[in-house]
This record gives structure tokens, C-alpha cells and sequence, in this order.
């Protein structure tokens, strides 16, 4: 029987493991897809597993996606470009970083039938998944990406993925078409971040990286004052249609029931 698992710190309320099994199940695949709290230092010694085929491919969240670089043979263009793994698989005996968070974040919009073509984007934060969004982004043909971050150094460094990115203060509001939260205000339920909806168009779409609650009060603002809102359900669930592609050859069947 083949193993899969999803490391990072917090694991314990990662939804993968129920969605990859429903799927192994759903396609009569001889594997189990389990969790794995871990610290920076067990990183090797899970990256000697899958080499050694104990372990047949991982998924790294949350602090890991960059921290685990330096212990694999190889990246793909995409993993490289982003400076950010969440899915690792062995090949030709070497241990392959990939990224299906760019990827997830283009399917995401598709199934809305949201076009970035042409629009102007304004992203909150600068964490472990901002890199891939701009990169998704600058992919769609998006005309301009602003970005703010309470730590500014940090979204400077995106400059390095995306040249063209333009740093705004903490607090600030530029001219936008959509709105993405990938920061992690929102987790806990009085989280607020500051904006003032009323001095808004309406008809914006608001998007927030977190599905975890449903609706961030980020979300249920942007509703009431007139704008689409959509959360981080459907990226998450295509960054692991294609992580289960990567690993398996299948590419398993999505709808939006999954995970209800
Ligand atoms: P990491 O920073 O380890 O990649 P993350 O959860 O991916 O972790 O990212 C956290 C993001 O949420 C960061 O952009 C962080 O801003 P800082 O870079 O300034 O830390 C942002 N964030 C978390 N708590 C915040 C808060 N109370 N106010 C504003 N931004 C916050």
C-alpha cells in the first residue's frame, strides 16, 4: 500500500487527508493519505523516507513551503519560479519539489468564471502562499498587482518573483478590481482588517484564502456593501486535484460537494 502525507505546524485541522482518501477510495487506488504534526528539524529524515519509497509523496503547508527547499534534489519550473513547495513526489530517483497552489489558484477562478484579464489586483500579506498567487496572477494577464504587508520587507521580496509589483504601506487602499486576503487575520472569528468598505465601488470581487470560517468577517462585509465574495474552498480542493494527478496519473473528479 502506497503513503501519502501532509506535514506542517499546525496539521491538525488540515481537510487533505479526508479529500485525498475520498478520492484513493472513489478510484480503487491501494493507498492511504495521512497527517503529520512536524518541526524544521524532521524535515530530512521525511525527505529520506520518500526516498527510500517508505513514503510515495508529500504535501507541505504551513510554515514548510520554503524551509524545505534546500533538501530536495530538484525543483519544477513552476516550484522554482514561486520559491514554494507544497507537493513532492520521487522521480528517476531524485526527491522533486512541485507547486499545484499556482495551478489550484487558476482552476479556483475558472470555476467562477472570474477573468483576471486586464484587472487590477490588490493582495493583503505576504505569507507562505502570496508567491504563488502573484505568479497565477501575472499568468491570468492581470494589468497591475499591488500588494500590502504589515511587515513591508516582506512583500519587497516579492519583488523578486514579480518584478512589476507595486508595494503599497499597511493600511493603505489603491484603486482595485479584486481583493485577495492571503494573510491569516481571519482565522479566528473577531479578526478584522481594516478597510473602508463604504468609500468602495461595489462590484468588486473580494476573495479570501481562508474556507475555514466559510465566511471571514472580511467576506461578510464585502456582501453587504454590494461585491462577489468567494473563499480559499475551490483552490484548495483543485491545488489537491493536482497534487493527486502528480502522484497517481488520475485526475479525480471535482464538485463542489466535496468536503460539505
Ligand atoms: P508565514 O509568514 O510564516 O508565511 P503565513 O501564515 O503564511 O505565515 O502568513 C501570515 C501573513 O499574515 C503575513 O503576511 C502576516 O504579516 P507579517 O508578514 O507582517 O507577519 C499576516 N498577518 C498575520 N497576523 C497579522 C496581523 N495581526 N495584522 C496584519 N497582518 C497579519
Amino acid at each position: 500500500m502506497k503513503k501519502y502525507l501532509v506535514v506542517g505546524n499546525p496539521i491538525e485541522h488540515s481537510l487533505s487527508p479526508k479529500l485525498h482518501n475520498h478520492w484513493i477510495k472513489e478510484n480503487n487506488i491501494d493507498a492511504i493519505y495521512e497527517k503529520k504534526q512536524i518541526n524544521e528539524s524532521d524535515i530530512k529524515k521525511i525527505i529520506e523516507e520518500i526516498k527510500n519509497e517508505k513514503i510515495n509523496g508529500i504535501n507541505v503547508t504551513v510554515p514548510f513551503k520554503k524551509t524545505i527547499i534546500p533538501f530536495l534534489n530538484e525543483l519544477t519550473p513552476l516550484a522554482r519560479e514561486a520559491q514554494s513547495v507544497n507537493t513532492i513526489f520521487k522521480k528517476d530517483n531524485k526527491v522533486i519539489g512541485d507547486n499545484t497552489d499556482i495551478g489550484g489558484f487558476e482552476l479556483g477562478l475558472k470555476s467562477i468564471n472570474y477573468k483576471v484579464e486586464n484587472k487590477k489586483i490588490f493582495i493583503l500579506g505576504a505569507g507562505g502562499v502570496t508567491s504563488s498567487i502573484i505568479i497565477a496572477l501575472s499568468r491570468l494577464g492581470a494589468t497591475k498587482i499591488i500588494i500590502s504587508n504589515r511587515t513591508k520587507k516582506k512583500a519587497e521580496n516579492l519583488k523578486k518573483i514579480y518584478s512589476k509589483l507595486e508595494i503599497i504601506d499597511w493600511g493603505e487602499v489603491p484603486d482595485f478590481d479584486m481583493i485577495i486576503n492571503t494573510t491569516s487575520l481571519g482565522l479566528k472569528k473577531d479578526d478584522e482588517i481594516k478597510l473602508e468598505y463604504s468609500n468602495l465601488k461595489p462590484n468588486k470581487l473580494f476573495y479570501d484564502v481562508i474556507y475555514n470560517p466559510i465566511q471571514t468577517n472580511f467576506l461578510v462585509k464585502a456582501k453587504k456593501f454590494g461585491n462577489q465574495i468567494e473563499n480559499g474552498k475551490m483552490m484548495f480542493i483543485y491545488q489537491a486535484q493536482l497534487a493527486f494527478k502528480i502522484w497517481h496519473n488520475v485526475m479525480p473528479v471535482v464538485n463542489k460537494k466535496l468536503l460539505d
